[in-house]
């Protein structure tokens, strides 16, 4: 397991790319459930779904940009609507648009040497045999009507898993296989989970899963049991939140993890959501997951044209020039096992550390946890400066902390997050 996770854990930064008929409603990827909305009323929208624009070059290039390393696209999401070319339904990209944006993502994502990986949802809204009324999320689950119309969850079982196995057979290598999600007792056994992993691990056995056959993103399932089941995953799948203290297991051992998070407050393309989290705040919070061991998974929502929306791109522009000067405080580092200074956050990749300043301090910036004799040298890494242990009677009451000093004022050359890298002896 450690190996195929390696990749995963150096990469820290990912794409999560919600995309399928649902844009063309332009209301989030839930709007079928949330509105209640029918089969045929929904079907409009799969035959507005022409997306012209689609240019996955486009995304894999600006995910580059950015300083991402991995991408996971929506093949299937709960509307049922396959992204993919498949022999189990109709209701497909190819059929309605002549394309397999499927292949399309991952030739041009492979191609710029990024990891690429696909989200299938366990659940389907389209399918005849999935459960409807009385589901908890089922657009029709409030209507009598649909009770009893002779569903055979078999047949559903055997559509998903001849799914799951046309993606792990048709598209070559694939680097994860984010399943989503269970609910009630719409759970691993229910999903026959067992069978499905060890199909997946015979055709794939590189790819990495998430935990979502044993819960969402609220649960961390057997994974931190320390005694994992076969339908664990590899790993935690956060949604929404940054976990406070990083996720161990019952051992207090370290659990791979990564949180999956919004730009705005959608997943799919809403077209009247402008709450975007700040550049400052994204990138902070990336900083955050590596600091406590844990991935960033951050999501786009291209609209029904194919389109990246123009505050996402701003904002991995954004990220991205931070990146390009400090990336090497994010990619393949991890937590340093020194407490959080006030000031920012730490990452750490074997003998180095990386200071990461937030706020602006008085009286120099001290960097807890190492010891000045273990200092080889200190670095201003937006500016490529040596910087020194400062020695200024201001710091003589602290003689177990070491300081050091970026210049005359209290300004930070980068007001998102200054980087200082202190490289350790030895
Ligand atoms: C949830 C939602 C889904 C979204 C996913 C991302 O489980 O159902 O819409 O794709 O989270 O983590």
């Amino acid at each position: 397991m450690k190996d195929r996770m390696e990749w995963f854990e150096e990469a820290r930064f990912g794409m999560f790319i919600h995309w399928g008929v649902y844009a063309a409603a332009g209301r989030g990827e839930w709007v079928r459930s949330e509105e209640r909305m029918t089969e045929e009323t929904y079907q409009g929208y799969a035959d507005a779904f022409h997306p012209d624009r689609f240019d996955p070059e486009t995304w894999a290039e600006l995910a580059c940009q950015a300083g991402m390393k991995y991408a996971v696209l929506t093949a299937k999401h709960h509307d049922g609507f396959c992204m993919f070319s498949t022999n189990t339904t109709d209701y497909n990209a190819e059929i309605y648009n002549g394309r397999d944006y499927v292949r399309e993502f991952l030739d041009a994502f492979r191609s710029r040497g990024l990891r690429a990986g696909l989200y299938y949802s366990l659940l389907d809204w389209h399918h005849p045999d999935y459960p409807h009324y009385g589901d908890r999320h089922h657009p029709m689950r409030d209507e009598p009507d649909y009770m009893a119309r002779g569903r055979d969850f078999g047949t559903y079982l055997k559509y998903m898993h001849e799914q799951v196995r046309e993606l792990c057979t048709n598209y070559g290598k694939l680097d994860i296989l984010w399943l989503d999600f269970s609910y009630d007792d719409m759970t691993a056994e229910k999903w026959q989970g067992e069978k499905l992993v060890r199909m997946v691990r015979r055709l794939q056995p590189d790819v990495i899963l998430n935990n979502r056959l044993e819960g969402s993103g609220e649960m961390f399932g057997s994974l931190i049991s320390g005694t994992p089941s076969v339908c664990a995953g590899d790993f935690v799948s956060p949604e929404q939140i940054i976990p406070p203290a990083g996720i161990t297991d019952i051992y207090g051992r370290h659990v791979p993890w990564e949180a999956c998070v919004t730009m705005n407050g959608h997943w799919g393309y809403h077209k009247d959501d402008y709450r975007f989290k700040s550049p400052r705040t994204l990138l902070r919070k990336l900083v955050e997951c590596v600091s406590k061991g844990g991935n960033l998974l951050l999501n786009v929502g291209p609209d029904a044209s194919g389109e990246i929306p123009e505050e996402e791109e701003e904002i991995l522009r954004q990220i991205g020039a931070w990146m390009r000067v400090n990336g090497e405080a994010v990619t393949g580092c991890t937590y340093a096992g020194i407490e959080k200074p006030e000031y920012g956050r730490i990452t750490a990749k074997g003998n180095v550390l990386y200071y990461h300043v937030f706020e602006e301090q008085i009286g120099g910036i001290p960097l807890s946890g190492i010891h000045r004799d273990d200092i080889e040298k200190i670095i201003l890494l937006c500016e490529d400066r040596e910087l020194e242990v400062s020695d200024s009677w201001i710091v003589r009451a602290y003689p177990d902390l070491v300081f050091t000093d970026i210049g005359e004022g209290t300004e930070l050359p980068d007001p998102v997050d200054t980087v200082i890298k202190v490289i350790r002896k030895g």
